[in-house]
């Protein structure tokens, strides 16, 4: 008879368990990847505007696509980062100085350092009564967000995956307010202009508004929500016997950075007894610079505000937030609780933060705060305040490059006034050109400034008489981004219009 193998437990205790590592081996790993994101983060601002995507990205993607097994991978740790290394440059460089398409972030390297501590610790921060060290830092980070938003004390804050979960939880905390728990939503109706982000319309489905209740009100000519329309609308809904309950206002749209008229707004909200969210998703930072402040005048009035950190407070993606005016609204549509919770409750509780889970959706969350916590306090608020007046500079610089040109004869056109940091441009049209033609030809000169991969812009389709016009935008959001990147996309734009 041959003795039984000892049991996991007994091999476990004579051995270092492998999940955890020895303390040599988790000094390497922090070592190893410190290097590898120490060589990304050095090579950032020679890397091309944009890698390798498409057909090809997808071919070399299946590539390095790996069975999981039961065994540990051949060559460890360096040998996933070296998959990790053949995976990244498939991929647009966002965090790159030339990366002026859609909405940049950055990804503060700081930010970086605080997830590796935020998940080496991994604290329990959805309720605060398990960290409340942790979760005071937090809400230091919201009560300060809150102050430069214009909030008093009574608001509060969750920090969001985003911008579209920060527009959710409004979304219910504003039906909540409106409906209760089990109002009939089919007379609900909702209001925003039709350069709202799609996620405003998401969040209002998944909030169970239907779609249909959602009115698109028109725009003026710089593609600001017209308050006559929305007003007429509102009329007109309540005349057949619907009940409006939210406008949903932009603090600069994704779009082309167009502010909604807020105080006015504001006004028509409070006299109809309706929620006002304004979706600052992309230009909410702007309240931190003192050169762009003024412009979203009147946000403060708002009941709640989204506001994405990981667009224009720089950090790594994954950072939303939502503010609302006054907290106990977002309470009551987030609040809830359980028995297997009920431990919490027997600690001393007396000026406890506020916990996040009484809040926002999530019960288990990462402890986010520290993303914007460590830079914040590492840096110095005065250096974001520079940084996004450096962006608003920046787009006034390209902006007065396409001026120069288009006075010197180019064929170009700014069909929208460059508003916060984003800019538009096309081809002027032909006389009869027909709209697929002039969109073809827009499409080739965008194409031509990213193939010299220095920038990298994204395009969408603003309107015009005869239908959608195609237009280019560059959009300064990035930390990394200087003027000498600007000075390239304009010496692009004169390279590929010479090309067309
Ligand atoms: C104005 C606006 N709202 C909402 C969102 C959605 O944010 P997220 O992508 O963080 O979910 C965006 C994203 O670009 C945006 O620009």
């Amino acid at each position: 008879m041959t003795d039984a193998a000892p049991p996991t437990s007994a091999r476990r205790d004579a051995t270092p368990y492998p999940l955890e590592g020895t303390p040599p081996e988790r000094e390497a790993w922090i070592l190893a990847a410190s290097a590898f994101a120490r060589a990304q983060l050095d090579g950032m601002e020679a890397a091309p505007a944009v890698g390798t995507l498409g057909a090809e990205a997808n071919r070399r993607a299946a590539a390095i696509s790996r069975p999981l097994g039961e065994a540990p991978l051949a060559g460890g740790l360096p040998a996933a980062l070296d998959l990790l290394a053949q995976a990244l440059p498939l991929s647009l460089n966002a965090p790159g100085p030339g990366y002026l398409a859609y909405i940049p972030g950055g990804g503060l390297p700081l930010a970086g350092v605080a997830d590796l501590i935020a998940g080496a610790c991994n604290r329990y921060t959805g309720m605060s009564t398990a960290a409340p060290g942790f979760a005071r830092l937090e809400d230091d980070v919201l009560r300060w967000l809150a102050r430069e938003f214009g909030y008093g004390e009574r608001s509060r804050g969750i920090l969001t995956s985003g911008g579209s979960i920060a527009n959710l939880a409004a979304i219910c905390t504003a039906r909540h307010h409106a409906f209760g728990e089990d109002g009939d939503l089919r007379p609900a109706i909702a209001y925003t202009s039709s350069q709202a982000h799609h996620s405003v319309a998401k969040a209002l489905r998944l909030a169970g508004i239907p779609s249909a209740n959602l009115r698109t009100v028109d725009v003026d000519a710089g593609l600001r929500l017209r308050l006559d329309a929305l007003a007429a609308t509102i009329r007109s809904d309540r005349a057949a016997g619907l009940r409006p309950f939210l406008v949903v206002g932009a603090a600069g749209t994704t779009n082309t950075g167009a502010v909604d008229p807020l105080h006015s707004i504001a006004d028509l909200c409070a006299e109809e007894e309706i929620w006002f969210h304004v979706d600052g998703a992309y230009g909410g930072a702007f309240v931190l610079s003192p050169s762009a402040r003024q412009r979203l005048e009147g946000i403060h009035r708002a009941d709640s505000i989204t506001f994405d950190p990981h667009k224009g407070l720089f950090l790594p993606y994954g950072t939303g937030c939502l503010l609302v005016k006054e907290g106990h609204h977002l309470a009551r549509a987030h609040g809830g609780d359980a028995h297997y919770l009920q431990d919490f409750t027997l600690l001393e509780r007396d000026e406890e933060p506020p916990s996040p889970c009484d809040y926002g959706p999530e019960l288990s969350r990462s402890f986010r705060g520290l993303r914007l916590w460590l830079p914040l306090m590492v840096h110095g608020v005065a250096a974001f305040r520079e940084a996004l007046d450096e962006k608003i500079e920046l787009a006034r610089i390209f902006d007065a490059g396409l001026r120069r040109r288009i006075a010197d004869g180019a064929a170009l056109e700014i069909p929208t006034p460059t508003a916060l940091s984003i800019v538009t441009f096309r081809l002027r049209r032909r006389e009869g050109e027909p709209l697929e033609a002039w969109n073809a030809r827009n499409a080739a000169l965008i194409a031509g400034i990213n193939a010299r991969e220095r920038v990298y812009l994204s395009s969408t389709m603003l309107p015009v008489d005869d239908g959608l016009a195609h237009t280019s935008r560059v959009c300064v959001l990035s930390f990394r981004t200087h003027r000498s990147r600007i000075e390239a996309a304009l010496a692009d734009l004169d390279a590929a219009l010479r090309e067309l």
